[in-house]
């Protein structure tokens, strides 16, 4: 039964533990035995219109889009916004001549995002709805749906429908990107990759005891933390802070980098842990320094990186995958990190106070 924890204590660490298996059912769902995309004509001749797609979204979902951008302007050349749904809804930005919308949606039922599709739709624009419930408000809405089929999420924290969530972007991105004939695309084998990520994800998973242990001696005690990368490991830092949040009421931020020296490490102090996300080539030498400044105040410096770009010394190294599917990877440990905290505080993991697992007010 789906809806059962089994002998997991709580839903959030089943649906941590799930997340091979919805990687390779996607796989399955959206891709050919030969790999390709099979995603509707129809919906590729729309997005193949548009001269600029907006992803919206909120909380987890938004965050999931701040990584869309990345594959679909790499994949597909199309500039790509992503906006918060409470915001765009009544301060809408300026649109490009020929919009396409995706709505991200774990529930299809949060109301800041249902409320921004309502002007969509007033609007005469199309739209695609990512969502991991059929038939939901936002899945009715929407021109069309793509389901994420990660299976019913019931922890408040958003696990398996962020991976989801990534997981299809990247799938429709190659897709888009192949019936606009980019050579990146043409080149960016979302099978293979999607396999590497299941089998990496289960890798870290496997080594959760050791995660554990780093959370109890780095993060029970501190009433704050942080989490910094560059680029795309800056969009899983928002996403493994808010985890932290969420669930462990740790006062956690996540943070560029290169930022945090124009004043947020004022806040730095003995021991307070700042975890460095380190997957992207360009840019590891310069978050690495970034850590060295606030070791340098005090900070208790953690790292999670790419096995290719690891040192001796690193606390948690991610087996290689694209640099565009690393946040897969690294938002991993970070959801154990604050699962292990949450747990060893004794809070209720799966029903933190004050959240509901969907807003349906705005
Ligand atoms: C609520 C949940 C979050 C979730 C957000 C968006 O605030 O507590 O975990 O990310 O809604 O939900 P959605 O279902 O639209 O993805």
């Amino acid at each position: 039964n789906e809806t059962d924890k089994g002998t997991y204590p709580f839903y959030m660490l089943k649906e941590i533990d799930e997340q091979p298996n919805v990687m390779r059912r996607l796989a399955q769902v959206y891709l050919s035995e030969t790999g390709e995309p099979v995603i509707s004509d129809k919906l590729l001749n729309s997005m193949k219109q548009a001269d600029r797609i907006y992803i919206v979204g909120a909380g987890t979902s938004y965050h999931a889009g701040l990584v869309g951008k990345r594959l679909f302007e790499s994949l597909t050349q199309t500039p790509t916004e992503v906006h918060v749904s409470s915001e765009f809804a009544y301060e809408e930005p300026i649109l490009s001549k020929k919009p396409f919308f995706i709505f991200l949606s774990q529930s299809g039922e949060t109301a800041d995002s249902r409320e921004v599709l309502v002007n969509v739709n007033a609007g005469g624009y199309e739209s695609l709805t990512i969502t991991n419930v059929q038939n939901s408000t936002l899945s009715r809405e929407a021109t069309y749906t793509l389901l994420l089929h990660a299976g019913p999420e019931i922890a408040v924290a958003s696990t398996k429908a962020y991976t989801a969530q990534i997981a299809l972007e990247a799938i429709l991105a190659k897709a888009l990107g192949e019936a606009d004939n980019q050579i990146v695309a043409q080149r960016f084998d979302v099978r293979h990759q999607l396999g590497l990520v299941a089998t990496g994800i289960q890798a870290l998973v496997d080594e959760k005891n050791k995660i554990e242990e780093l959370a109890k001696a780095s993060f029970l005690n501190t009433p704050n933390a942080f989490y910094i990368g560059r680029g795309v490991d800056q969009n899983v830092s928002l996403e493994a802070a808010l985890k932290l949040k969420e669930i462990s009421y740790v006062q956690a931020e996540g943070f560029a980098s290169g930022e945090l020296k124009h004043g947020t490490i004022a806040l730095i102090e003995k021991g307070t842990p700042v975890i460095g996300i380190i997957t992207q080539e360009k840019t590891a030498g310069l978050t690495r320094s970034n850590l060295q400044e606030t070791m340098a105040r005090g900070a208790h410096i953690l790292t999670i990186v790419s096995e290719s770009l690891a040192k001796p010394g690193d606390d948690i190294v991610l087996p290689d995958v694209d640099e565009l599917m690393t946040p897969l990877l690294s938002v991993v440990p970070t959801q154990l990190i604050a699962y292990y905290t949450s747990l060893n505080k004794g809070l209720d993991v799966d029903k933190p106070r004050n959240l509901a697992k969907s807003v349906t007010v705005e």
